[in-house]
């Protein structure tokens, strides 16, 4: 018998899909309104109709409520502030996710952080980024993070006084997957690499969890993998492949076959870390539906 030590982010991500239909199901027969999530498209970038269509999906299947807004690319900057102030006030609206990219006149830092906090079910406003650092519980976490998080728990992995390297340190990825390992209850000890860390092959060699988000195709190699330990590949990179139908394909930042076997537990690309992220994101809408609800009871 041959012992998987891949982590299956398809069939993690279904699992938490199922959860938040069921969580979703009891709000609703306790009498609640659905939870409700708005999304905003401008433009027609292809690759995020497909994201958008996926969310609108997701969302049906697990009973929560969703309308796509789709604006053309010559929106204003102030014309999009308002649908956001909009959606800000409607007091049926639980999250909103503005999708990005967002065309090149609009300033995307200004637009996210018009949205009300307590609806940024993205966890992109400053807010909920100072929220997650300092552990409050309430901050909304970037979903790729909290769906890292989530398979890395889900997978046994002991994160207590093991050493984490996180490569990269974007805002969506890098900055909050350390300062969520670095939390109380899940304390990790963790280290951010990024284009100037010095010795990076010896300091990625020491991670017993070792997160990969740089964008750059296959660059963690056996040599920077300590031969045990758990690597979580945020990658997703186009490579020319002549003998693939649309002549490319997609690979992660890890080279996959060379650190497969040394590894404890590893994630494919696809159907790693990539398919978590929705899961993430219905989580996060039931949990803004459930705190606006208290809000209002409450006022
Ligand atoms: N574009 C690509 N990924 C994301 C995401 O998670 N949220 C938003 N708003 N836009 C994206």
């Amino acid at each position: 018998m041959t012992v998987s030590n891949l982590i299956d982010g398809q069939a993690t991500a279904a699992q938490i899909r199922r959860e938040v239909a069921t969580d979703t199901e009891a709000w609703v027969k306790a009498g609640n309104r659905a939870p409700y999530l708005a999304v905003v498209l401008v433009g027609e970038h292809p690759a995020s109709a497909s994201y958008v269509r996926g969310k609108a999906k997701a969302c049906a299947e697990a009973g929560i409520g969703s309308d796509t807004m789709r604006f053309p690319d010559s929106i204003s900057q102030d014309e999009l502030l308002a649908v956001v102030n909009k959606l800000n006030h409607d007091p049926d609206v639980d999250g909103i996710l503005v999708q990005l990219p967002l065309p090149d006149h609009i300033d995307e830092k200004t637009v996210i952080h018009a949205i009300d906090p307590t609806k940024d079910v993205d966890g992109f406003h400053p807010v909920n980024a100072g929220l997650l650092v300092i552990g409050d519980p309430d901050a909304f976490v970037p979903a790729t993070p909290a769906g890292i998080l989530e398979l890395i728990r889900r997978y046994g992995v002991e994160t207590a006084g093991a050493t984490a390297v996180v490569l990269g340190r974007s805002n969506i990825v890098g900055k909050p997957m350390a300062n969520l390992l670095v939390q109380k209850g899940i304390d990790a000890t963790v280290t951010v690499c990024h284009s100037r860390t010095k010795d990076l092959v010896d300091v990625c060699r020491r991670a017993d969890i070792l997160i990969a988000a740089i964008g750059r195709a296959r660059f963690v190699t056996a040599d920077m993998v300590k031969p045990g330990a758990v690597v979580i590949d945020v990658g997703i990179n186009r490579v020319d492949d002549s003998e693939a139908p649309k002549g490319y394909r997609i690979v992660g930042d890890v080279d996959f076959e060379a650190v497969q076997p040394s590894a404890r537990l590893v994630t494919p690309v696809p159907r790693g870390v990539g398919p978590m992220t929705i899961a993430m994101l219905l989580k996060n809408t039931l949990r803004a539906a459930r705190r606006h609800s208290k809000a209002t009871n409450q006022s």
